[in-house]
């Protein structure tokens, strides 16, 4: 495959600046200015491999999968299943069949709370835990369920640092509790949890563990047998991959014993209007035509990202995180929500007397993009009683010259208000 060719010539040692050069988009200005792309937490830049990959496809081997014995289903379905193959590699699971591709990790956590309702391993009277730092999409699909059943959502509270209450976690889980659904890497905060400490207190109870790693992927090394978790969410476009694709990992024990999600193609054995039987894993969980160039560019990005070594990655995102946040603490007025010990390189901040939409509509006119507003964490806000915040998220290709373009620009917005 053409990308392939791409990916072997990448194989090198971690250089932001060199780096820099695969993403075609970092060299467009914004507003007369170079872009400084400071909102990875809502979604990352894609390297051209993984946009050239989903051109190739297109350009060569498009044909619906599964279903065609033609030479081009065939291409497609095997690109798609060795897509399937590359995300087992990268999180470690037994098997392929682990993998289910989804939209991402919102529509991987509605298939469990569905799924896990209509296997009957929900009922009134159960209890869910979850945590204060949760992504409304770690929330709501548990909420639904609640207004169906009379479940109960237990919420782990957090410090003022925004990490976990571990106690108070240990106090809530009990008999009752069915599933705990937690968090791996905050994205309003930060905040790296105890994902392994987690899964033990809860499989200690036999209740099984769902983690969101939407932030976690991309910046440390997952290993879902290592984590002995039972259900793992990622969401490709925040991994350098394409939007519309994700994947929901689960424990191929535990997916067997849950029923499909949507019903339609791809997913069944044998239908009549008498009973319709099913495919096994992962099939059961897919219905319909998948996001095929979506999995072929995910599986794109996963390559990209494995071409570095993530020690490279973490400590170069580290090195950003502390350089940002000293530069940022010394600006007057400003603020860190977020201050965990163990944390990811997102910087959420205020400044006094200065909406954060105003730091982020300012800044724009410098070409920085930081994301302002509750970021999908509105219990967050709440704890720490600000109604918005201002979020600098960094990512492999974001340099320290850039930081200091936020710095240079920060201070301009205090001097405009003051
Ligand atoms: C921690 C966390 N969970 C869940 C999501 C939802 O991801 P998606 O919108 O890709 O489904 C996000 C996205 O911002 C997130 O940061």
């Amino acid at each position: 495959m053409a990308e392939n060719q791409v990916i072997e010539k990448l194989k090198r040692t971690f250089d932001p600046e060199l780096i820099r050069k695969d993403f075609p988009i970092l060299e467009r200005e914004v507003n007369g200015k170079p872009l400084v792309y400071f909102d990875n937490a809502a979604t990352t830049q894609k390297p051209n491999v993984v946009i050239d990959s989903m051109r190739y496809y297109y350009t060569h081997e498009n044909a619906n999968i599964h279903r065609g014995l033609h030479f081009l289903s065939e291409l497609a379905t095997e690109s798609y299943e060795n897509a399937r193959l590359k995300v087992k590699e990268f999180l470690n699971a037994m098997s392929a069949s682990e993998i289910i591709f989804v939209r991402g990790v919102t529509e991987g956590i509605n298939l469990i709370a569905n799924t896990f309702c209509r296997a009957g391993l929900l009922n009134d009277g159960d209890e869910i835990v979850i945590s204060h730092m949760e992504h409304h999409a770690n929330i709501v699909p548990w909420q639904l369920l609640c207004e169906r059943k009379n479940i109960k959502l237990n919420v782990i509270p957090i410090s003022d640092e925004g990490e976990l209450d571990m106690e108070a976690f240990k106090e809530m889980i009990s008999e009752k509790t069915k599933l705990v659904s937690i968090v791996h890497t905050s994205n309003s905060l930060g905040t790296i949890n105890p994902v392994k400490e987690i899964v033990n207190i809860a499989h200690s109870y036999n209740v099984p563990v769902l983690l969101d790693g939407a932030q976690a992927v991309a910046h440390q090394k997952v290993d879902v047998q290592e984590l002995d978790c039972d259900f793992y969410v990622f969401s490709g476009h925040k991994l350098y991959g394409p939007t519309g694709i994700g994947v929901l990992y689960g424990k191929a024990e535990l997916l067997n014993s849950l029923p499909p999600f949507m019903g339609g193609g791809d997913m069944i054995r044998t239908v009549t209007f008498e009973k319709t039987t099913f495919e096994d894993i992962p099939n059961k969980f897919e219905a319909g035509t998948p996001n095929i160039a979506g999995g072929i560019g995910l599986a794109v990005a996963i390559k990209y990202l494995n071409s570095f070594d993530y020690d490279d990655i973490t400590s170069h995102e580290t090195n950003l995180l502390n350089y940002a946040t000293k530069k940022l603490l010394a600006i007057d007025g400003l603020r860190i929500i977020g201050t965990a010990a163990e944390k990811a390189s997102v910087i959420s901040f205020i400044i006094d007397g200065i909406h954060p939409y105003d730091i982020g509509t300012i800044i724009d006119t410098d070409g920085i993009a930081i994301r302002t507003g509750h970021h999908c964490t509105q219990p967050v806000m709440k704890r720490f009683n600000v109604p918005a915040t201002a979020r600098a998220s960094f990512s492999i290709y974001n340099t320290l010259e850039e930081v200091d373009k936020l710095e240079a620009s920060l201070i301009k917005v205090i001097k405009m208000f003051r």
